[in-house]
C-alpha cells in the first residue's frame, strides 16, 4: 500500500529557540527565503504524499495564512507585473490538500500525533517533524516510502548520533538487513545512563507509521520530560511487530535549535541561485577575519 498522507506536528513551544518563537512559531523560521515548513511539506509532496496534516495550536496561525491566498498581495504583485514571483506565491497554496488542526494541550509529541487519528483513518502515514527540515536528490519520506512498501512495518528515519548527544535523543536496538537498512526491535528515549543506551541510533526526525499506534499512543503514560514520547508507543509497536529502520541520506537541520537554524542559512545560501555567489564571497571575507 501507498503511504499518501503525512502529519507535521508543529504545535512544540520552542523553547529552544527563544525569543524568536515567543510570538512566531519556530517552524516559520526562514532559510535564506522559505520559513522551515515550506521546505518539509514540498519534502512530503515530492514523496508522493497528498494530503498533510499540519497539528498547530494558538499563536501558529502564521503557519496557516502561508499555505492561504493573499488577494492583495497577488494583485500588488500582478500591477508591478511580479509575475515570477506571483506564480511562486500562489504555487505555495497549490503544493497539497493542507489540513490543520489544534493540539489543545502541549502534551508532546506522541499526543500531537495521537490528533491525526480522525485525518488518518485506517492507512499508513507519514510523520515529518515540523522542525527538522533534510534536503537532498533523493526526499528522506520518500525513502521511508519505499521501505514500507517493501516491509509493509512501520519505518523510523535514523542517523548515528555522537554519544554526548544521544542523552537527548532516542536510543535504538538494530540489526543490519542490508546497506542503510535495519530491523529496529528495541528503543528508549532519552536514555539517563550508558547501560540504558541501545546503539547510537537514534530516531530523527521522519517516520512512517501504521494506524495501530493511535490505541497505543491512547495508553502511553507521559514518559521523559512529563510528556507523551512518541518513541514510548513506538516502542511498544517495535517489540510487537518489529520496525525498520531507514539511515537516510540527506542533510539534516534542526530548526528548533540555535545552530541548526545557522548551519540551515549558511548551507543554503551559498547554493542559493539569486545570493550564492555574492554570499560566498562575503563568507570568504569574514572566514579569513577568524
Ligand atoms: P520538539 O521537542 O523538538 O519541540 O518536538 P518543542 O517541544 O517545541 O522543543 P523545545 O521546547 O525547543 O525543546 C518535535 C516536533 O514536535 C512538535 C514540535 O512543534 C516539533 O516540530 N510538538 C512537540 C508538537 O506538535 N506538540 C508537542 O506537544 C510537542
Amino acid at each position: 500500500m501507498k503511504v499518501k498522507k503525512a502529519v507535521i506536528p508543529a504545535a512544540g513551544l520552542g523553547t529552544r529557540v527563544l525569543p524568536a518563537s515567543k510570538s512566531m512559531p519556530k517552524e516559520m523560521l526562514p532559510i535564506v527565503d522559505k520559513p522551515a515548513i515550506q521546505y518539509i511539506v514540498e519534502e512530503a509532496v515530492k514523496s508522493g504524499i497528498e494530503d498533510i496534516l499540519i497539528i498547530t495550536n494558538r499563536g501558529k496561525h502564521d503557519i496557516e495564512d502561508h499555505f492561504d491566498r493573499s488577494p492583495e498581495l497577488e494583485s500588488r504583485l500582478a500591477a508591478s507585473g511580479k509575475d515570477k514571483m506571483l506564480k511562486e506565491v500562489v504555487d505555495i497554496t497549490k503544493l497539497a490538500n493542507i489540513y490543520f488542526i489544534r493540539q489543545k494541550e502541549t502534551k508532546g509529541l506522541g499526543h500531537a500525533v495521537g490528533c491525526a487519528r480522525g485525518f488518518v483513518g485506517n492507512e499508513p502515514f507519514a510523520v515529518l517533524y515540523g522542525d527538522d527540515v533534510i534536503l537532498g536528490d533523493d526526499p528522506a519520506t520518500l525513502q521511508l516510502c519505499r521501505a514500507y512498501e517493501e516491509f509493509g512495518k512501520g519505518v523510523l528515519g535514523i542517523r548515528e548520533v555522537e554519544k554526548s548527544a544521544i542523552y537527548k535523543y532516542s536510543s535504538l536496538k538494530v540489526d543490519k538487513i542490508r546497506d542503510n537498512i535495519y530491523n529496529c526491535t528495541d528503543m528508549i528515549e532519552k536514555p539517563q545512563t550508558d547501560d540504558q543506551i541501545l546503539s547510537l541510533f537514534s530516531i530523527l526526525g521522519r517516520c512512517v507509521l501504521t494506524p495501530d499506534i493511535f490505541d497505543i499512543i491512547d495508553n502511553t503514560a507521559p514518559g521523559a520530560g512529563g510528556e507523551i514520547q512518541l518513541t514510548d508507543a513506538m516502542h511498544t509497536l517495535a517489540k510487537t511487530k518489529g520496525m525498520i529502520g531507514v539511515d537516510y541520506t540527506g542533510r539534516r537541520y534542526d530548526m528548533g535549535s540555535k545552530l541548526g537554524v545557522m548551519q540551515a542559512s549558511v548551507e543554503v545560501a551559498l547554493k542559493h541561485p539569486d545570493i550564492g555567489e555574492d554570499f560566498k564571497n562575503y563568507l570568504k571575507g569574514i572566514a579569513s577575519e577568524l
